[in-house]
């Protein structure tokens, strides 16, 4: 074919049908850690709105008291009395441990410092509940999968497991051990039935982006480090882990998805997009 026979006109890509993906949960026990809030609150969401029962596992209270799927336990994952207890209830309420999303994790303001200037509290406690917390969940939920020789776990990890940048001197390194934590368990499970896997998010709304958006250079700044030129949704991850923990992504598993809108493929030494123009509304 020529080139002035190749047609030059398209409809809008904007109009063009994007496809749809449809989840059917239901009967399934879902222990969702941190789903208060942010990306842990749409997992929750998207599990109990497709049909599962969904145990979220928080410090502070789930705030749709009225949904009635979701039932909310207080567990601080950092101990782990609170773990096991957290998958005790989810047996006692509702009968099975189906899928276990580990996605508390904190990255207080204070900690973006050199190691050298590290708060041996800030340390402590982003390992006890970003690494310490996701081993307490697996270990309980893991022993009620083998049993039942089914089950997902899934690990919220980062794109700042992939690679790094100043002033993060712990809570990279301990995102890149929950990658590891994944391939582990999931090497060591993979013929009792369950499948163990990560995800790695880029810059995602939350409150825990919003807290240290100004040291991120604010918001246009950040958006436009992604590919895609936005930071992404809450709803994008969820997307991601229920297909993920569906039967749909059965041959899957002891491996990580990137879900960042390209920016773990963008290279740092590439020319940065330019800035887009400031909307004025
Ligand atoms: N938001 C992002 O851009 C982004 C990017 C990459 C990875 N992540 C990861 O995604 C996950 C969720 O992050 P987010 O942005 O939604 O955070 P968030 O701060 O918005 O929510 C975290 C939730 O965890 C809960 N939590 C804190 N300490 C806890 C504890 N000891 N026990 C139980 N729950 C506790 C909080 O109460 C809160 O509800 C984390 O693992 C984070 O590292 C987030």
């Amino acid at each position: 074919m020529s080139d002035s026979s190749f047609p030059n006109s398209v409809s809008s890509p904007s109009k063009r049908p994007q496809g749809t993906v449809r989840y059917d949960n239901s009967g399934r026990v879902v222990l969702v850690t941190g789903g208060s809030n942010g990306i842990g609150l749409a997992i929750c969401r998207y599990f109990a709105s497709s049909g599962a029962s969904v145990l979220c596992a928080d410090i502070v209270e789930y705030p749709d008291l009225n949904e009635e799927r979701v039932h909310f336990l207080r567990t601080d994952v950092s101990l782990e009395s609170d773990c096991q207890h957290a998958v005790a209830t989810a047996i006692e309420k509702f009968g099975a441990m189906d899928v276990l999303v580990n996605n508390a994790a904190i990255q207080p303001p204070s900690s973006y410092v050199r190691v050298e200037d590290l708060k041996a509290d800030d340390y402590q406690r982003m390992l006890a509940i970003n690494f310490s917390g996701y081993t307490f969940m697996a270990k309980y939920a893991l022993k009620v999968m083998r049993a039942q020789r089914s089950g997902v776990v899934i690990n919220i990890s980062s794109g700042q497991a992939h690679r790094t940048t100043r002033g993060v001197p712990v809570y990279g390194p301990i995102k890149a051990a929950n990658i590891l934590q994944a391939m582990q368990w999931g090497v060591e499970y993979a013929r009792d039935g369950i499948r163990v896997v990560s995800v790695s998010p880029g810059a995602i709304d939350t409150p825990l982006v919003r807290a240290s958006l100004e040291a991120q250079g604010g918001e246009r700044e950040l958006a436009n480090r992604h590919p895609l030129g936005r930071i992404g949704k809450p709803e994008e991850i969820a997307a991601a882990v229920l297909w993920l923990s569906s039967s749909e992504a059965s041959f899957i598993t002891a491996t990580d998805l990137q879900v960042d809108g390209g920016l773990g493929a963008f290279g740092a030494f590439a020319d940065p997009y330019a800035m887009p123009p400031i909307d004025p509304s």
